[in-house]
Order: C-alpha cells, then sequence, then structure tokens
C-alpha cells in the first residue's frame, strides 16, 4: 500500500502511522468486527467511540496482536504499522508490543516497586547498559507521564501502593520506557475520579507531541477534548471517522448524528 498522509486540525498533514483494511474478528462463530478500515496518524490522537459492545476494545486490541492471547479469536484483513503487516507470522509479537504499547481501563502495576515497574520492559528488550542508563531511563519514562515529582522520593516503593490516577499514569510511564511509537490505551479513565482524569487528559495531550494514540472512551466529551479525529463504531462497524470537530458538528451518518445527540447509547 502506498503511503499516504492525513490532514489534522492543529497542523499540516500527518504521516499515517498504522493502517487497517477490511479487519474482521470472529470468536468463535460470532463475528465481532466487519471489514473495518482506517488510517490512524502520526502525533495525533484517534478516538474510538460507540455504544458498548460495538467492537472498540476488539479493534484496539487487533493493532497489538491482544486478540491472539484470546482463545478462540480469529482476525483476517490487514493491519501494517510502518509499511510493517502486524500480522506476518515472522514478526516478533514482544517485539511488536514494545512498538504499540498498551494502557487498560484498570491501572495494572505489576506488584514490585515503582522503580521495577518501569525497568522491567527496558531490561528484557536490552536497553539500558548500565545502572545508571537504568535510572535515567526510569527517570525520563516517570516525567513524561507527569509522575516524577509524586514519586522520586519513593521509587523503591509498591507501584500498587500509589493512588489510582498515579497507578494509571505509572502504567503510562510503563508503556513509554520501551519507547512505543503507538500508544493504545482502553478507556483509561473510566476507573478514576474526575481529577485524576483531568490529569491523564492534561497528559494525552502533551504525548501527542511524540506519540501516535489511539484512546478507546465511552465518554463523548472526552473524545470531544482529547482527540483530533474521532471514529465511530456501530455493531460491530466502522460507521465514519475524520476530524473530531467535523464527527461532533457535521457528521455524515445518520447513525452518528443520532448516538452523538444520545437517541441511542
Ligand atoms: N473474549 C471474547 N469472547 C467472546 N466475545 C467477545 C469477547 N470480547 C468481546 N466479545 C464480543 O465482541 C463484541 C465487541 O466487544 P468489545 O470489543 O468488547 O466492545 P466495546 O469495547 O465496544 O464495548 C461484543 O459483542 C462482545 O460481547
Ligand atoms: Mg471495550
Amino acid at each position: 500500500m502506498k503511503s499516504s498522509t492525513i490532514r489534522t486540525p492543529d497542523a499540516e498533514a500527518r504521516p499515517v502511522r498504522v493502517k487497517a483494511r477490511e479487519v474482521c474478528v470472529f470468536y468463535g462463530p460470532k463475528q465481532a468486527l466487519f471489514d473495518v478500515s482506517i488510517d490512524i496518524p502520526e502525533k495525533a490522537v484517534t478516538a474510538f467511540i460507540g455504544p458498548s459492545g460495538c467492537g472498540k476494545s476488539t479493534f484496539l486490541r487487533c493493532l497489538n496482536r491482544m486478540n491472539d492471547t484470546i482463545e478462540g479469536a480469529r482476525v483476517t484483513g490487514r493491519i501494517e504499522l510502518d509499511g510493517d503487516d502486524v500480522y506476518d507470522a515472522s514478526l516478533d509479537v514482544v517485539e511488536l508490543r514494545a512498538r504499540v504499547g498498551m494502557v487498560f481501563q484498570k491501572p495494572n502495576p505489576f506488584p514490585k516497586s515503582i522503580y521495577e515497574n518501569i525497568a522491567y520492559g527496558p531490561r528484557i528488550h536490552g536497553l539500558a547498559s548500565s545502572k545508571a542508563d537504568m535510572d535515567g531511563i526510569v527517570e525520563s519514562s516517570l516525567q513524561k507521564a507527569s509522575l516524577w515529582d509524586e514519586v522520586k522520593d519513593r521509587l523503591q516503593e509498591p507501584g500498587t501502593g500509589l493512588s489510582g490516577g498515579q497507578q494509571q499514569r505509572l502504567c503510562i510511564a510503563r508503556a513509554i520506557a520501551v519507547s512505543p511509537e503507538v500508544i493504545l490505551m482502553d478507556e483509561p479513565c473510566s476507573a478514576l475520579d474526575p481529577i485524576a482524569t483531568a490529569k491523564i487528559e492534561e497528559l494525552i495531550d502533551e504525548l501527542r507531541e511524540n506519540y501516535t494514540i489511539a484512546i478507546v472512551t465511552h465518554s463523548m466529551q472526552q473524545a470531544a477534548r482529547v482527540s483530533q479525529r474521532t471514529a465511530f463504531f456501530h455493531l460491530g462497524n466502522l460507521v465514519e471517522e475524520g476530524p473530531t470537530d467535523q464527527i461532533f458538528t457535521s457528521p455524515a451518518e445518520k447513525r452518528t448524528q443520532d448516538y452523538i445527540t444520545g437517541r441511542f447509547g
């Protein structure tokens, strides 16, 4: 497929990082996604919205092959990351999941120290050549996740002892530590209070300067606040996608209009 660019409202055309074509997902005999095609540009946030059960998480998981871990799940179609076929049999899935990191609904730090939560990935990927090197990665990852100042004096304490919002930023720092290109987030604020949510949204806005971000959210307000592009899913179909402003103010499809005006959902 030839490379292309996408215009985001805030800046000039952006190169496409992730390209999905006619992606279908089956759970056993049940089809959950139907021919989803989308281009996801770099250095922007793309939000996946739609009613519960429409396939948002299923599609997000296709992008770093997390569906591989679900028994009976089958994916067809094509997904490319910078032109590489994500489903190529020779592709190293561990490597892929470093390039395409994931943050889940419920913060899930490892039952280890704050330091070890961050150091674990760089260690298994051989990214640090010395203790000082690793210390540097841990600090810069926590800085980028806006958590450093809150934890720098207690790096040896358990990650699970942090507040929910801090744990979620720890998980974002953990994803950042292995230098991902893409960060996937599946309803990353749904277990958080409004203040912690606002902090994560602010962080997402900062991260988009350097990463390609795809976020699933059930909150249309959140999609409007954090994303530059929005994709609306319904019953396993990608109904439409485009610049967030356009999707919220003048969607092309009646189903999108009905959803964003609260007629169903
Ligand atoms: N592990 C699974 N096994 C079987 N069916 C699943 C599984 N995960 C999701 N589904 C089904 O796939 C459809 C899409 O689910 P999901 O992607 O979780 O939707 P969303 O994230 O939009 O709420 C739903 O009908 C759901 O029941
Ligand atoms: Mg979901």
